[in-house]
Parts: structure tokens; C-alpha cells; sequence
């Protein structure tokens, strides 16, 4: 490894089929005032709300609940939560839910007492909180495994009058004290949202695996071991959805996907996310399958920037055989198993399945935001060749 980096991540895991056990504990050292943040309601119906709200209950706490919290997260719904947070005056956040409540959760503990314009400041200009500013903390039950909210400073939220969706990655001040995962609590997820989240777990790892090959690093190797397993948790995973080894593997290989390890130590590459949100922004799509949707005519551009580690992604990732074969049959191989591997955990595969039409291409590619971190730095053109191969 070359690059130099600094590592710290103050998230606690409480990991397991009886995790909750810990909430009471976890609540122990926050303060009295609570708000419990969740999204529209499978909480109350899976049981996990009970077991919440026995934990805050044990802790003493004085609760305030927030709940309607939407996939893909908005500006307004932000602004709801701030003001909440600041009327009670409250001391903790406690989010129960997928990526979006937890995103949800930081982004109004980070923005509830800023005074002035959060989005621009926040999410546009990408500004950290000054020192001394108060930042409300935040503890996460997970429901979803996918983001790997839980254990990262990231908050993606969409401003739907400008249709964008931004990313801000916050420092450690705002990452979650501690996060519950338990497998168990992700048995009611729909199959659809199962696969969604497998399909951005992979990703997340390619986006860091598939760039700047500064020959031989330890977070590629372990990049590849996550990929692995990610690959064959979800194929016992989608014949078996309640096997709690394989729902636990997806489980932890979400968070270790996205929790600054893996990506330590090199440049990122982050384009199919940004390309997913644009499409998100403009569509309402399912996260995780805006990504399958572009994959293969994204991996197939930029392929011939990085055809070794193609080529090396075919060899230990699929277990593909070299012998015999050029670099570039290699590497078409293995995005072919990747392609195929995509069909069969049934992640979309086109964007017109998720609402975009051929209309919306040169507007979902403006709202692109175009990173520098992967094999080849995309124009505006490029993005629109990517999206119009993906509608077929
Ligand atoms: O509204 P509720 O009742 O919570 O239902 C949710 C929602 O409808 C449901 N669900 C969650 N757990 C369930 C369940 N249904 C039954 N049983 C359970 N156990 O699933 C639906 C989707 O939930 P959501 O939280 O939206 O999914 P996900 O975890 O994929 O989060 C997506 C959001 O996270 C952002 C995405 O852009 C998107 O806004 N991301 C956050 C990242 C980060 N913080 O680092 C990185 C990611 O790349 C991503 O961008
Ligand atoms: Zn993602």
C-alpha cells in the first residue's frame, strides 16, 4: 500500500441474534431526551418497535417519536425533523430502520442546531460542522443490511424541488455511537429490498476495488474476500431467506463494505453511485437497483482503462480459469459473470424497469455529479452513452 490515511471508526457493534439485549445498556451513558426516528411502520410489524421501546423504557428515557421517514429521504422531511429536535430539546437520536432513517437520524442530529441555509451548507458546499457546534448523537437498530449507515458518517438526502440527491460524509463526530445488528431483524424485509441491499453492499465494493491500482494492496485483498462472500451468502440467501448464517454474513459484509476500511489507502471511484442517485433524484427509484441497472454498460465502458484488475476480478472473484486466455477475455468474462450474477439474484438490470424514460437521460446526466477516482473520468456524453446502453 502507498497512500498514507488515517483510520478511525468510534462505532460500536453490538452484534447478533439476541443484540437488543444491549439497547437498555447502549442508552445508559446518552442523555434523557430521546428521539426515536423510523420509517412507515414494518417496525410495528416485525417487532423490532416492541423491543425498542422496552429498552428505552428500561434506560428511563423520555421518549419523542418520529416516524414517516421515506426511502430516499428528503429536504422537507429534513426540516420536520430539526425543527422536532430542537422544540424537545433532545439529547439523543435513536434511529430504527434501513440506510435512509439512519441517514435521516445524522443529518437532523448534525443539522438540528446549525443556524442558516443546511442544504447549501451541508450538502452542497460540503462543509464539516464547526468545532464547537452542538451535534445532537445518534445510536442506529438496523433493519436493512445494504448501506452501511450504521457504522459511516454518510447522509444522502434529496432535494426534490432541485431534484438532487447529495451525498455528505460526515467525520467521526456524527457516525453513529453504537449500532445493534441483529440478521433476525432482517427476515420481513421484502425479497426486492433483500436484493437491493445485497446488490449495494457488492457495490460499494467494487466503486473502492475498481480503482487506482497501485500494485499490491491489502485493501483490494480484502476487498475480494468480501465479494466472495457476499456472492455466496446471497445465493444460499435468495433459495433460503430466513437462513441466519447467510443473513448475518450479508449483514456484516454490508457495514465492513462501508465503513472507510476497504477503501483506505487508495483513490475511490464512486461514478455508478453518482449515476444511481441522478437516477434516484429524478425517478424515486430503489437505491441498490439504480446500481445493477448501470452496471454492465458502466463496468463494459471503463473496462478497457483498468483491464488488469478486470481481469484479476474475473480470476479470484468468480473463480474464473486464466489459462489460455488473453487479459481482455479474461476481463469480459468476469463482467459477464457479474452481468449473469445480477440476473440471478433478480437486481434490475435495465433503468426503464424503474421508471426512467428515454426523456429523462440528458436530464438525469446533468444532475450527474462527475468524480475523478475511477479508471476513466467521465464527460457529461459518456454518462449519457452509459444510461441509454443501460435502457436495453
Ligand atoms: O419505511 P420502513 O417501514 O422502514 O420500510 C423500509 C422501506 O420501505 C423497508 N424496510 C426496512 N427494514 C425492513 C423493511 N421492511 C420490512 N422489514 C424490515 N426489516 O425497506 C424499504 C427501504 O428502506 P431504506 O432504508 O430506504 O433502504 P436502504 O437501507 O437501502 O437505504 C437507502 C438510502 O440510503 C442511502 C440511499 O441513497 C438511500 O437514500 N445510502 C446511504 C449511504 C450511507 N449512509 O453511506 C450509502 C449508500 O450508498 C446509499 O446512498
Ligand atoms: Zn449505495
Amino acid at each position: 500500500m502507498k497512500g498514507n490515511f488515517v483510520y478511525c471508526n468510534p462505532t460500536k457493534i453490538y452484534f447478533g441474534d439476541k443484540a437488543q439485549e444491549n439497547l437498555s445498556q447502549a442508552l445508559s451513558s446518552v442523555g434523557d431526551k430521546v428521539l426515536l426516528v423510523y420509517g412507515n411502520g414494518s417496525i410495528k410489524r416485525n417487532g423490532v418497535y416492541d423491543d425498542v421501546k422496552r429498552a428505552l423504557n428500561d434506560a428511563h428515557k423520555k421518549v419523542v417519536e418520529l416516524c414517516g421517514v421515506m426511502p430516499n429521504p428528503t429536504l422537507e422531511k429534513l426540516e420536520e425533523g430539526r425543527a422536532v429536535a430542537k422544540e424537545n430539546n433532545i439529547d439523543f437520536i435513536l434511529a430504527v430502520g434501513g440506510g435512509s432513517v439512519i441517514d435521516y437520524a445524522k443529518s437532523v442530529g448534525v443539522s438540528a442546531w446549525y443556524e442558516g441555509d443546511v442544504w447549501q451548507n451541508f450538502w452542497v458546499n460540503q462543509n464539516e460542522p464547526e468545532e464547537d457546534a452542538k451535534i445532537i448523537p445518534v445510536g442506529a437498530v438496523l433493519t436493512m443490511s445494504g448501506t452501511g449507515s450504521e457504522m459511516n458518517g454518510g447522509t444522502v438526502i434529496t432535494n426534490t424541488a432541485s431534484k438532487m440527491k447529495l451525498t455528505k460524509v460526515f467525520g467521526s463526530r456524527v457516525m453513529p455511537k453504537f449500532a445493534i445488528l441483529n440478521p433476525r431483524y432482517t427476515f420481513s424485509l421484502p425479497k426486492y429490498q433483500m436484493v437491493a441491499g445485497i446488490y449495494d453492499t457488492f457495490s460499494h465494493i467494487m466503486e473502492q476495488y475498481f480503482s487506482d491500482m497501485d500494485g499490491d494492496s491489502t485493501s483490494d485483498y480484502i476487498s475480494e474476500g468480501l465479494m466472495r462472500s457476499v456472492i455466496a451468502s446471497s445465493r444460499v440467501a435468495m433459495n433460503d431467506p430466513e437462513n441466519y448464517e447467510a443473513r448475518s454474513n450479508l449483514m456484516w459484509a454490508s457495514s465492513l463494505a462501508l465503513n472507510t476500511l476497504i477503501g483506505r489507502g487508495k483513490k475511490q471511484d464512486w461514478m455508478p453511485h453518482m449515476i444511481g442517485k441522478a437516477i434516484s433524484a429524478h425517478t424515486d427509484a430503489t437505491h441498490g437497483m439504480t446500481l445493477s441497472a448501470i452496471a454492465y454498460a458502466y463496468y463494459r465502458h471503463v473496462m478497457p482503462f483498468g483491464l488488469s484488475r478486470f481481469a484479476r476480478f474475473a480470476r479470484v472473484v468468480w473463480g474464473i480459469p486464466a489459462e489460455g486466455k488473453t487479459e481482455q477475455q479474461l476481463a469480459e468474462e468476469g463482467i459477464e459473470a457479474l452481468k449473469d450474477w445480477i440476473n440471478e439474484i433478480g437486481a434490475a438490470s435495465d433503468i426503464l424497469s424503474l421508471g426512467v424514460t428515454n426523456e429523462m437521460i440528458p436530464a438525469i446526466a446533468d444532475s450527474t455529479i462527475i468524480n475523478e477516482g475511477g479508471f476513466k473520468k467521465l464527460s457529461k456524453a459518456e454518462v449519457i452513452e452509459i444510461l441509454e446502453a443501460s435502457t436495453k
